[in-house]
């Protein structure tokens, strides 16, 4: 039988979607070595926040379908570290990504893997698009939560290795009341 059209909820209050999905939360445990204040990690890992949740609709994982959620990023820092995504490559390296902001504002950073870096500032109804081979991360740089929409081919999948190993070129950081990129000094060490 041919899959049967459907439509989902956005919440603009909160950024959740109804029917819910799948529903992916992420704590500081999940992700402390990311982090480039261990100390500042070390810290809050009793406390353990939540640092973001995505929302994923279910379809299919294959290249007919088109995989859509939101992300939910909070804000708050780790040291002067702002929130933030993991942030990966795609399994099939080549599949892009259309990212909508919704609420809240941030930055997408993004690179590839011969070390070429971008960053896209995002306001709500700012679309930006993630080409293929690019990996990308997103950060709340503001103080309230921040929300988009992201789209992407059903057979992307998520590939979080190289970027838990080598991280970014650069890590973004609270500097004088605004956001500062900063090289990583830990980036392919
Ligand atoms: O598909 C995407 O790029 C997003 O939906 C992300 O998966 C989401 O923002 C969470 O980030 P990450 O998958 O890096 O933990
Ligand atoms: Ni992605």
């Amino acid at each position: 039988k041919i899959f049967q059209p459907f439509s989902t909820m956005y919440e603009f209050d909160s950024g959740a979607l109804n029917p819910q999905g799948k529903l992916i939360s992420r704590r500081l445990s999940d992700m402390s070595s990311m982090y480039q204040d261990s100390e500042a990690v070390q810290a809050l890992l009793n406390d353990n926040p939540l640092i973001y949740e995505v929302y994923n609709v279910e379809v299919p994982e294959n290249e007919e379908h088109i995989q859509h959620c939101t992300t939910i990023l909070y804000p708050g820092k780790v040291g002067s570290e702002f929130f933030m995504t993991k942030g990966h490559y795609h399994e099939i390296i080549n599949r892009a990504e259309i990212y909508f902001c919704l609420k809240g504002k941030g930055l997408l950073i993004m690179q590839t893997k011969e070390g070429e870096f971008s960053s896209l500032e995002m306001e709500p109804g700012t679309i930006a698009y993630v080409p293929p081979y690019w990996a990308h991360r997103t950060v709340n740089t503001g103080d309230e939560t921040f929300v988009f929409f992201a789209a992407y081919p059903g057979d992307a999948g998520h590939d979080y290795g190289l970027i838990e190993t080598e991280g970014f070129v650069k890590a973004v950081m609270e500097q004088a009341e605004k956001y500062a990129l900063v090289a990583n000094p830990s980036y392919r060490k």
